[in-house]
């Protein structure tokens, strides 16, 4: 017996210099110390041989098992090491080269340009009004002193939902709500951003775009009033060398009605492709409000009176930075909005 296990002690210490990894370890630690291993069967065998070789076998068999934990460990320890530092190696960061950049963002130039807007206005006072974007007929053309069968309804190509509910076609609707909501008090100045949708669809028209309105409701506001707010806008949007007009035009819920042209920002008003060859661009539309809007929004026609506007984000972001093809504006090409 003594004798085989010295057999044992041989093998395993050959065993032991073959051990290249975790997974060599684990199987010489199965073959001579685990249940079934070598080592394991002579100790698990000692009551079978004679009673005056047994303390010699034991004796022996102890130490090989002994010897081996203690040589498993030492080299258990110095693969797992070899291994870590193979690892680091590996993932070696070197922290000399340039760091990548982060993509910033940009503001889309239609955030711009109504960031812009609602600055100058609150600059004057004004406060920020909101409506719904799926709307009543009521608030969008009724109250606007737009009956049915009004011929003006034909200039909004409109989305219906049902008879009496659509897409907004513009933000004039919330001229009412607000009304509605403030009747009796005074003043009333706000401006009101928002998408608005009409059945429209080419290279200057998208059925979704963005529209601000203004309102102001107060006594004794005149043209005057309405002349000198947005030439204030005009210059401090599109600089002091740009000149403003006003048209007499019409819309059913202003009278007068006038719309306002500012000299065209591209060529300077002598004439170029963007202005048609006219010196001048159309940027908003614009009046005092209806005796009958008035009303309707629950104000007395002959106490107090207001002016309105409404205008086309899309429209002036395309003047403002040169833009020939609306449709762009919604493509989200990245390309394009980081040019802006
Ligand atoms: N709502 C009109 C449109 O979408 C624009 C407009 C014109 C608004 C005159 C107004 C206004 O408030 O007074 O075409």
């Amino acid at each position: 017996m003594l004798e085989r296990l010295e057999q044992i002690r041989k093998t395993a210490e050959t065993g032991l210099k073959n051990l290249q990894n975790m997974k060599d370890v684990e199987n010489f630690r199965i073959k001579y110390l685990g249940k079934k291993g070598e080592l394991t069967q002579v100790l698990r065998g000692l009551s079978q041989i004679p009673e005056n070789e047994r303390p010699a076998v034991g004796k022996l068999a102890n130490e090989i098992r002994d010897y081996l934990e203690e040589q498993l460990q030492i080299i258990e320890k110095k693969i797992k090491k070899e291994e870590e530092e193979k690892k680091l190696k590996k993932e070696f960061i070197d922290v000399t080269l340039p760091g990548r950049r982060p993509v910033v963002g940009k503001k889309h130039p239609i955030t711009r340009v109504l960031d812009e807007i609602k600055e100058i206005f609150i600059g004057l006072g004004f406060g920020i009004a909101e409506g719904p974007e799926v709307e009543l007929d009521y608030y969008n053309f009724e109250a606007l002193n737009l009956p049915p069968e009004h011929p003006a309804r034909d200039m909004q190509d409109s989305f219906y939902i049902t008879d009496k509910v659509l897409l907004r076609t513009h933000t004039s609707p919330v001229q009412i709500r607000v009304m509605e909501k403030m009747a009796p008090k005074l003043p009333i100045r706000i401006i009101a951003p928002g998408r608005v949708f009409r059945r429209d669809d080419d290279a200057t028209h998208s059925p979704m775009f963005h529209q601000v309105e203004g309102l102001l409701i107060d006594r004794k506001v005149t043209f005057a009033d309405l002349k000198g707010t947005l030439q204030a806008f005009v210059l401090q949007m599109f600089g002091e060398s740009v000149r403003m007009r006003l048209r007499p035009s019409y819309f059913p819920f202003t009278e007068p009605s006038a719309e306002v042209d500012i000299s065209c920002i591209i060529c300077g008003g002598n004439g170029c492709r963007t202005c048609s060859h006219s010196g001048w661009l159309e940027i908003l539309g614009s009046g005092l409000v209806h005796p009958k809007v008035l009303e309707m929004g629950g104000y007395n026609p002959e106490e107090v009176s207001g002016y309105a506007f409404g205008m086309g984000i899309e429209r002036i972001a395309m003047l403002k930075y040169g833009i020939d093809d609306l449709r762009i504006l919604f493509e989200n090409d990245f390309r394009f909005l980081s040019q802006i």
